[in-house]
């Protein structure tokens, strides 16, 4: 399987084959499975990675970071465009064009849907969408992907909970694609408001993929995995919206004992208050683990589409 050179906008471009052939690639990043000390900090010296973040980021920019630096690449870019030409009134497509000659790939979030694809008609090397705007974030989901084949050994067969707001995340939007090529039941549980858009859930419908939509958590949940997400505040037109909504799907103490069950919690994380901070000490709430096995998959990733695996 070659990835040498491939974008990464969309999470509809990559088959079931090549999901799990990168899922398979993270495991030589990740000491669970590694046998001995990874040596794997020259795989792509020599190579720059450009990240380019017009939206504020915590883990998938810090990850980035330190996956380029752990296979041995060096790292520009900024985080705050007003400290750039942008400030001046560059435009995009200038600033595009001028990362792609000092970088050898460029990882970029932007508020606008469609703009990691932009970028990827505009440069000339590989470009990895890491979020734009309430559309898809491939790369967390390819993540999500892994930290749920890890936990449950398998994905054919499970069934997974989207939570939350799944009108505006990004993150359950590429998640319900990508686990649509698997043998998944997926339950989405949102306030009649935030639900699933219609677009998702025709691509399930022509995938002939089981789902069912409810309004509250239901008591008897049966579910591997039930995948928390943030409101997201600053995607709504009329904050009063966000206020009548933002309390109402938080997982407090009560929620424990669905992890007594089994059921394991995940969040792409930041959280705001929706997982209350009494259930992290559970071994079956696994969002820093998910976070940390980010590190892995963004190893596997930079050195897929470098060539350099
Ligand atoms: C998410 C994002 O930015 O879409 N965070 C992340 O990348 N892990 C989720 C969010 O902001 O709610």
């Amino acid at each position: 399987m070659d990835f040498k050179g491939r974008d990464i906008i969309d999470i509809n471009d990559f088959s079931k084959e090549e999901l799990l052939y990168i899922l398979k690639s993270a495991k030589k990043f990740d000491p669970a499975f590694a046998k001995k000390d990874r040596s794997n900090y020259t795989i792509a010296q020599g190579k720059i990675a450009a990240t380019l973040f017009f939206e504020q980021s915590t883990r998938t920019e810090q990850s980035f970071k330190s996956a380029a630096q752990k296979i041995g690449m060096g790292i520009i870019g900024f985080n705050d465009p007003h400290s750039t030409s942008i400030h001046k009134g560059e435009s995009f497509s200038d600033t595009i064009r001028i990362m792609d000659a000092y970088a050898d790939v460029l990882i970029i979030r932007h508020p606008k849907v469609g703009s990691a694809k932009e970028a990827a008609d505009l440069a000339q090397i590989p470009v990895i969408n890491a979020g734009d705007g309430p559309n898809q974030h491939p790369t967390q989901t390819i993540l999500d992907l892994y930290t749920m084949m890890k936990e449950a050994g398998k994905l054919d067969g499970i069934i997974v909970a989207l939570m939350g707001d799944l009108k505006y995340g990004r993150t359950v939007h590429a998640l319900s694609l990508a686990l649509s090529h698997f043998k998944v039941k997926q339950i989405f549980i949102s306030h009649p408001t935030l639900r699933m858009p219609d677009e998702f859930l025709q691509v399930l419908d022509k995938r002939g993929v089981e789902y069912e939509e409810f309004d509250v958590l239901p008591e008897d949940l049966k579910a591997d995995f039930v995948y928390q997400t943030r409101i997201q505040k600053e995607r709504f037109k009329d904050l009063n919206e966000y206020k009548k909504i933002k309390d109402k799907f938080i997982l407090d103490a009560s929620f424990k004992k669905y992890l007594d069950r089994g059921v394991k919690l995940m969040h792409p994380l930041p959280r705001v208050n929706e997982i209350d901070s009494v259930l992290d000490a559970h071994p079956n709430a696994i969002y820093f683990e998910q976070a940390r096995n980010g590190l892995y998959i963004r190893e596997a990733l930079l050195t897929l589409i470098l060539g350099r695996i």
